[in-house]
This record gives structure tokens, C-alpha cells and sequence, in this order.
């Protein structure tokens, strides 16, 4: 049974090898991360900084391990967490990963840790009006149907999920 675990130091070449292979499926429905993030030197530095982010509490990042405890299927994240009120949530699944509801588990093991263990009470997503799946997800987490709002010049919705 996959499971989610807080991102370390140790999960670095694994969530490369997974950004990597995904890295044309995310571009689909996320905007690409640009080739510098896929370099070893990039993707070094920029875990790095991931992982000063959650120490310092800002942040809460998760890895979806496969059975074998070591490939990535996915990321489940908690951003701009403010204790006592609210954090936006992030995720993406492997392109083979998906349609089996481990999205849906994982977001609400994380609504769940967000509530309980960091305090927060409201956690918020945005997805593009044209993402079906991840609003699917949303949905069935117990996320609100949406709210237009414009994201970076963009159009997108933004869903809420009372704690
Ligand atoms: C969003 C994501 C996590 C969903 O993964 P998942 O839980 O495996 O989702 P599923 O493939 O099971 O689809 C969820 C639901 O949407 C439906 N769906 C999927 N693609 C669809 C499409 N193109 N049109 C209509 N419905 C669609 C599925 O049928 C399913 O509904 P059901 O269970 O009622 O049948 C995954 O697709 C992903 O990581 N995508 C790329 C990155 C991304 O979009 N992240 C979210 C950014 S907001």
C-alpha cells in the first residue's frame, strides 16, 4: 500500500527521477518548472530550499512512496501555512498512478494532519477550470466547488476546505 511520508534530505534523487519522467505529463496541467529545475545542480538547490522552508515551519511537503518504500508516485504539499489559519495545498500524481483514488486518500490524510498537528482551519487549493481530475479530487476531499479567481493572470478556481 503506497504511503506518504514528510519529505527528508534522503527522498532527493527519487523526487528527481519522478520530475523527470513526469515532467511532460505535470506540463499538461501545471506550468512546467523550466529545465534548470532538472539539472542536478537545479533540482540540489532547490530541495534544499524546500527543506529549509518546512524547518522553519512555512511549509509541509510529502512524497507518495511506492510499495518498494522507494519510487515516487506523487507530491501532496501544504504551503504559506499559517498556524491557526490556513495553507494552500498542492499535489501531483504520476501519470500511472492515477485513477486508483490514491489522490483522494492522500488529500485528506493531509486535511487531516493539517487540522490536527499544525493547527490550521482552512486548507485551499487552486486548480485550472479545464482540471476535471484534480477537481474531482477536491470534491470528494470535501473541498467547496470553487471560486473564480485569477492566478498569476490566469483564470482558475479556488477551493476551500473548512477544518
Ligand atoms: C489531479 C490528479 C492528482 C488526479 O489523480 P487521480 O486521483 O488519480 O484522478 P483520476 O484519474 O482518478 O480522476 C479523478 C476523477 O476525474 C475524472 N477524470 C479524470 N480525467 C478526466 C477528464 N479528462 N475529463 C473528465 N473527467 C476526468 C475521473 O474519471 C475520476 O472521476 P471518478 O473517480 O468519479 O471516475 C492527477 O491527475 C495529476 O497529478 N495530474 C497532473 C498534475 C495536476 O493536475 N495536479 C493538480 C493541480 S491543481
Amino acid at each position: 500500500m503506497p504511503r506518504l511520508e514528510r519529505l527528508t534530505a534522503a527522498h532527493a534523487s527519487a523526487v528527481l527521477e519522478f520530475e523527470r519522467a513526469e515532467r511532460e505529463w505535470f506540463a499538461r496541467w501545471v506550468p512546467d518548472r523550466g529545465d534548470a529545475y532538472f539539472t542536478a545542480e537545479g533540482f540540489a538547490a532547490r530541495h534544499a530550499a524546500l527543506l529549509a522552508e518546512q524547518d522553519a515551519g512555512a511549509c509541509r511537503f510529502h512524497v507518495l512512496l511506492d510499495d518498494d518504500a522507494r519510487t515516487v508516485l506523487g507530491r501532496f504539499n501544504l504551503m504559506d501555512v499559517v498556524t491557526g489559519e490556513d495553507g494552500e495545498l498542492g499535489y501531483r500524481l504520476a501519470r500511472g498512478a492515477t485513477g486508483r483514488g490514491l489522490a483522494t486518500a492522500a488529500v485528506r490524510k493531509l486535511c487531516a494532519l493539517a487540522g490536527a498537528s499544525l493547527g490550521l482551519s482552512r486548507v485551499w487549493a487552486d486548480t485550472d477550470v479545464h482540471n476535471t481530475a484534480s477537481r474531482a479530487v477536491l470534491a470528494r476531499a470535501g473541498f467547496g466547488p470553487g471560486v473564480p479567481v485569477d492566478r498569476e493572470g490566469k483564470p482558475a478556481l479556488r477551493h476551500a476546505r473548512v477544518l
